[in-house]
């Protein structure tokens, strides 16, 4: 056997909350392009059935698109028992869907801190323990929480954000201690700053935009193609003795 081999994912079966787009997007088309079939989510029914289309024709693997908002237990585990029935098997978990709302501590709304936090990090615990049975179960599974490089350090007016991503760390690595006798792992991903909406603010503003490129030892943002390799490796047999660790794909900003 190739060591190659140890990359695919033939047979297996994620899924990719907030997959429609961004980081997501290029995560699911990642799963399904090394052989998972793949379930993606947006809030939107019609997002996530597009993205799944168009995933599903460019790899031929078997795609569903559901709605989902992670912030609803019920829903989580509608979209978990759906995609076990219509893939017929769920392996992988990618924790993706995520909200970033930038206030400095001098003007943090509460609504805003809830939101984010109810997202990032109690949406990634919902969907955790809505397949952690399941994991268990079959004895194998992988579970991929995208942190952030704001899980290790700070940036002015991301308070929301940054707990957020920190905390989902500290959940990676109790979670991953639950599940380590059952053959599950459980890592996280932990992407610098991206070409995608969610920065749309600092690709708009060419100061904010030059201030960010200072802070990148490789001198560019990350393209979403830039995660894929991380992302199949982590749901894949390649990382099989990897638990409860953190992968920056950062282009070096945390090293300095
Ligand atoms: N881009 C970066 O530089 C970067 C860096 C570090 C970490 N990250 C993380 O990477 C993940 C993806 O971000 P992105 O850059 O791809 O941003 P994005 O393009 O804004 O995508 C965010 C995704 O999350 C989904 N989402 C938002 N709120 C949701 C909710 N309540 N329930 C379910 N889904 C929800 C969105 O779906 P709908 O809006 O269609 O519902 C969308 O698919 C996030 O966790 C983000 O924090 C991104």
């Amino acid at each position: 056997m190739s060591v190659l081999d140890l990359f695919r994912l033939d047979g297996r079966v994620a899924l990719v909350t907030g997959g429609n787009r961004g980081l997501g997007h290029a995560i699911a088309e990642a799963l399904a392009d090394a052989g998972a079939s793949v379930a993606l989510t947006s809030r939107a029914a019609d997002r996530a059935e597009a993205a799944a289309g168009e995933i599903a024709e460019k790899t031929g693997q078997s795609c569903l698109g559901l709605a989902l908002d992670v912030r609803d237990r019920a829903n989580v585990e509608v979209v978990v028992a759906r995609t076990i029935e219509k893939l017929d098997g769920l392996h992988i978990l990618v924790n993706n869907a995520g909200v970033n709302i930038r206030e400095s501590i001098l003007e943090l709304k509460d609504e805003s801190w809830d939101e984010v936090i109810d997202t990032n990090l109690a949406g990634a615990m919902r969907c955790s323990r809505a397949v952690a049975g399941h994991l268990k179960a079959q004895g194998w599974g992988r579970i991929i929480n995208v942190g952030s490089i704001l899980s290790f350090v700070g940036i002015p007016n991301r308070a929301s954000y940054a707990s957020s991503k920190a905390g989902l760390l500290g959940m990676t690595r109790a979670v991953a201690l639950d599940l380590a006798p059952h053959g599950v792992t459980v890592n996280a991903l932990c992407p610098g700053v991206f070409k995608t909406e969610i920065n749309r603010p600092i690709l708009n503003d060419p100061e904010y935009l030059k201030e960010f490129l200072r802070q990148v030892p490789l001198g560019h943002l990350g393209e979403p193609a830039e995660l894929k390799g991380a992302a199949v490796f982590l749901a894949s047999d390649a990382s099989s003795y990897i638990t409860g660790a953190a992968l920056m794909v950062d282009g070096g900003w945390t090293v300095q």
